[in-house]
């Protein structure tokens, strides 16, 4: 069933792939109309979305998805007809400090946002609708070294309290299609890169932290394995789901692109030593510490659903999307100094425990 998005809900808009997402649309899209809800927890950030704040098809909404009469406000005020729902706690070190934040906002807020939409789109008769939800490739667990990668039959083995929340939502959503009729869909993506992203995440930790002279802390052995994908390329296999996915349907979206950890710091400090000379060798900062608890060991997505079925390839090419992130991070030091405020100086500390393996 093809769907043609008219006015968009973006939940999590000023997150890392959120606000990615809200500027290909206008890129792709220039006549549509975006309205942001979003909490701005310490991940959420407005200046991300500063481009965007002059147009007038533009609307950003300070506000929380556990409000269900705010987002039924919204989707009657703005005739909203798609909902993209990126909002959630994403980082797995937090949710082992503390899962209760993301059990509040990944399952109860995913289930307010459809208690609401089932109020105004259902119960009113709204037919044309679509309820996109982002999920994750960790829903699935951990893979063997040899075992193929992730399809969107792999069984549900979330290991972490996120992917467990993660894991909670998805089939929140999938109920209200069975039972409700919802013209849902949901994505399964593997890591993302690019800009944006708030720098307790890998890639971004290292490339400041080399720019800082820091250690750059490597879990366990550094043998873990992930398959990264350029966030633009995450937001372009979300755009196809939308417009010509099967609703009802889950997509797998990743990069057939596995790097070892280790691997992945040891290019980032080679590209550094190019940007950063004075840095280098920027490897000498690489620092073995504790590991993350129930680490799991590799992730890889099997995107062969959507690229046969929906025409799906990513168009960025790792060597590319690695060197257009070291240099928006480059560039944009402003940007990234100001979200490592005090309170990501304290996460930091309870995080990281320095000691040499
Ligand atoms: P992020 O942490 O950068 O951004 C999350 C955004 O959600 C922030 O702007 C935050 O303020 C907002 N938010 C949090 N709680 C909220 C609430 N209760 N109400 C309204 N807004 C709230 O996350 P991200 O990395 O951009 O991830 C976005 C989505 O994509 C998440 O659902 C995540 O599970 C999923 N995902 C992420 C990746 C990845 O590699 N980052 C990969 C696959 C899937
Ligand atoms: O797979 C998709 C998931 O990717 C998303 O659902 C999550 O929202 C996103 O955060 C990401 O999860 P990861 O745990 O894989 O990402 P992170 O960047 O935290 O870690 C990547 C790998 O690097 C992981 O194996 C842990 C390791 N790591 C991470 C940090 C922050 C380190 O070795 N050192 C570090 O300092």
């Amino acid at each position: 069933m093809k769907h043609s998005p008219k006015s968009l809900l973006v939940t999590g808009g000023a997150g890392f792939i959120g606000s990615n997402f809200v500027h290909y649309w206008f890129e792709q899209y220039p006549d549509g109309r975006i309205v942001v809800l979003d909490a701005l927890t310490y991940a959420g950030n407005r200046a991300n979305l500063a481009a965007v704040e002059g147009n007038s098809k533009f609307r950003f909404v300070h506000g929380n998805i556990l409000n269900t009469t705010l987002v039924e406000q919204l989707l009657q005020d703005e005739q909203i007809d798609t909902i993209v729902h990126f909002a959630a706690e994403s980082h797995v070190d937090r949710s082992i400090h503390g899962p209760d934040a993301f059990l509040k906002t990944n399952i109860n807020g995913t289930h307010c946002l459809l208690k609401a939409v089932k109020k105004i789109w259902l119960d009113q008769g709204v037919e044309n609708h679509r309820f996109h939800h982002v999920s994750t490739d960790e829903v699935y667990g951990t893979l063997e070294p040899d075992a193929a990668p992730f399809t969107e039959n792999h069984q549900y083995l979330p290991n972490s309290p996120y992917a467990a929340s993660k894991a909670g939502s998805d089939h929140i959503v999938r109920s209200y299609h069975h039972t409700y009729g919802l013209n849902t869909t949901t994505s399964n993506c593997s890591n993302n890169y690019g800009s944006y992203q708030f720098p307790e995440k890998l890639i971004p930790l290292v490339i400041a932290n080399c720019l800082d002279g820091k250690a750059l802390p490597v879990y366990g052995d550094g043998r873990q394995i992930r398959d990264w994908l350029y966030v633009d390329d995450h937001n372009r296999g979300i755009d196809l789901i939308i417009r010509n996915g099967c609703v009802g349907n889950i997509y797998n979206i990743g990069g057939n692109n596995e790097w070892t950890n280790i691997n992945i710091v040891t290019l980032i400090c080679e590209l550094m030593d190019q940007h950063h000379p004075q840095g280098a060798p920027h490897k000498n900062l690489i620092t073995h510490v504790k590991d993350r608890a129930g680490h799991d060991r590799r992730y890889a997505v099997d995107a062969g659903k959507i690229t046969r079925e929906l025409g799906y390839m990513p168009v960025e090419t790792f060597e590319s999307g690695i060197r257009k992130t070291i240099d928006w991070y480059l560039e944009n030091e402003q940007w990234w100094r100001r979200v490592m405020d005090g309170s990501y100086q304290d996460w930091i500390e309870k995080n990281y425990v320095y000691n040499q393996q």
